[in-house]
């Protein structure tokens, strides 16, 4: 059954950056847009790279390996070579502290 799983304090991911953490076997990238913040899987959907290690342009991730781009704000591929999306979770924030549904 899915639940809230703390993930990340919300200082340690400054505006405008992104931080990978691990929860059990799951490797998630957490985002924030200004205030907004964004959990998504942290694996390219063309061939597996850790997308945490790329770049976040404006509300794109790009990623490091061939220059696929993502939406953080739904996980679709929005540019090539990648075309199905990455998985996309729920956030919650309490406080200083990041939950994220899995
Ligand atoms: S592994 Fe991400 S674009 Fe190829």
């Amino acid at each position: 059954m899915a639940e809230f799983k703390k993930a990340a304090l919300l200082s340690e991911i400054p505006p405008d950056s992104m931080k990978s953490v691990e929860i059990g076997l799951d490797r998630i990238l957490i985002g924030r847009i200004g205030d907004d913040v964004y959990a998504v899987a942290d694996e390219c959907s063309h061939d597996y790279a850790p997308i945490s290690e790329g770049r976040l342009k404006g509300k794109e991730i790009v990623c490091p390996r061939h220059g696929a781009r993502f939406d953080i704000t739904s996980g679709q591929a929005t540019a090539p070579p990648a075309i199905a999306p990455i998985e996309k979770y729920e956030v919650k924030i309490e406080g200083n502290d990041i939950y994220v549904l899995l």
